[in-house]
């Protein structure tokens, strides 16, 4: 079979790097790819906007099967297009997509079918939206509708933010992602990322993971795209898979096929456990970054079959298996992230470092011209590391860190301290 990724971040090198040790796989393609997806993969130059020059390509080297990475295309109707052209690929079509294209369509969606998430309020509207906050007052959470690139959600601790994030949601800050606005109640909890695979009517949950999005060691500083993850997440029991499964996935596949937008791909759950039980913070409609590279590090079946298998509708049929050991990913990111960053220093020693037991370094912001690799991105590496434990992944993934010689690139030091406190107490 041959397959094309689309994507260029560290998700697509950890999918790319899946997919290249299966059986069935004939070539292997990504556009745009990076340096180090260069390793497993031959990388085109095609943007992943750029519809028809993905499906001509297809087209022009017989793939079989595409693999989108980002939400952008999905959301964008990639899959439409692909269907159109009789080329098979894993994800949603632009309607299924909407499950992270609009927020507003998701709180309604769970809204009729009882699935829980934050009381909220959905607004075209300044007058009508500030009229809701005179009733629930901050703290509070305003959110743009559409795609923002992460950036589209407001945390109002007071009144005067509140209506300060309306007004700039409606003057264009976000563009068109903010024609319409949600309003919602602020959940207090710890965080999780629950992931499942799903056919349009089956779904095969994924083991837990958890990142960790502000910038600083503590979680303090800026929101990122995610600066380090891990797997096991243990505030995902079985019992809580179990119920996440029960009360909000299959209840969202079901809705989505009642609708006649049934869902395929790969369901990002991101959930707050509040003292009420989980209640949905957010679907994406595609592995997160960095959760994705820890997911493919335990994952021991062939990602092949599974992934096809969505599209397919024949996910009854397949059954994953997990390596028990944990797995711990710390982002590297180019200083200044996640503002402003010079782009073209060069990253030293990065064989030597991947070369560790049970280390695999993912590329994001990578190029190569043969000789250097430079960073070209804000977030670049994602030195992922196995281990019997949380602690044992955590320690082996900062030493490949600290092998890696890149003065202008910065990490977080603390990556996994929850979880690894956590067996701490139960040891
Ligand atoms: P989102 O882009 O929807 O994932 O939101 C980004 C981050 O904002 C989430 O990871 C949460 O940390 C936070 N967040 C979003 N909505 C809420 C909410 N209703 N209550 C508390 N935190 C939230
Ligand atoms: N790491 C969070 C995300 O991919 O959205």
């Amino acid at each position: 079979m041959n397959v094309l990724v689309i994507g260029s971040g560290g998700r697509e090198h950890a999918l790319a790097w899946a997919i290249a040790s299966s059986p069935l796989l004939g070539e292997l393609y990504c556009a745009p790819g990076n340096a180090g997806i260069a390793d497993v993969a031959t990388c085109v130059d095609i943007g992943v906007d750029d519809f028809d020059g993905i499906v001509a390509f297809c087209q022009e080297n017989s793939i079989d099967f595409v693999v989108v990475g980002p939400e952008d295309p999905l959301v964008g109707g990639i899959v439409d297009r692909l269907d159109e052209a009789g080329i098979k690929s894993f994800g949603p079509n632009a309607a299924a997509a909407q499950l992270e294209g609009s927020k507003g369509f998701t709180k309604d969606l769970c809204a009729d079918y009882d699935i829980p998430t934050a009381a909220y309020g959905r607004f075209a509207d300044a007058a009508e939206a500030k009229a809701y906050l005179d009733k629930h007052a901050a703290p509070i959470v305003i959110k743009a509708d559409g795609l923002a690139a992460g950036k589209g959600v407001i945390m109002a601790e007071t009144d005067a933010e509140a209506v300060a994030a309306v007004d700039e949601i409606f003057g264009g800050k976000f563009g068109g992602a903010g024609a319409e606005l949600v309003i919602e109640e602020w959940l207090e909890g710890e965080e999780a990322s629950f992931f499942a695979l799903c056919d349009g009517k089956t779904a095969v949950p994924l083991v837990g993971a958890q990142d960790h999005k502000r910038v600083g060691d503590g979680d303090v500083g800026l929101n990122t795209g995610g600066m380090g993850a891990y797997s096991p997440a243990p505030v995902l029991s079985m019992s809580m898979q179990f119920a996440l499964m029960d009360r909000i996935v299959n209840p969202t596949l079901a809705a989505m096929a009642e609708k006649g937008m049934p869902f395929k791909g790969v369901l990002f759950v991101g959930l707050m456990i509040t003292k009420d039980g989980p209640k949905l913070i957010e679907f994406n409609v595609r592995f997160g970054d960095p959760e994705c590279q820890v997911l493919m590090m335990r994952l021991m079946s062939d990602i092949l079959p599974a992934l096809v298998a969505c599209h397919d509708g024949t996910l009854d049929q397949i059954e994953l298996e997990w390596n028990d050991d944990a797995a711990l990913s710390v982002v590297m990111a180019t200083e200044g992230y996640p503002e402003a960053y010079e782009k073209g220093s060069e990253i030293k020693n990065l064989e030597a470092a991947a070369a560790e037991d049970g280390i695999e370094i993912f590329h994001a912001g990578t190029q190569s011209d043969g000789k250097k690799t430079t960073a070209h991105g804000g977030r670049v590496l994602a030195v992922t590391a196995l281990g019997k434990s949380v602690a044992a992944a955590q320690s082996r993934a900062y030493k490949a860190v600290d092998a890696v010689d890149w003065p202008e690139g910065f990490c977080r030091r603390d990556i996994g301290y929850r979880a690894v406190a956590r067996e701490k107490q139960s040891a």
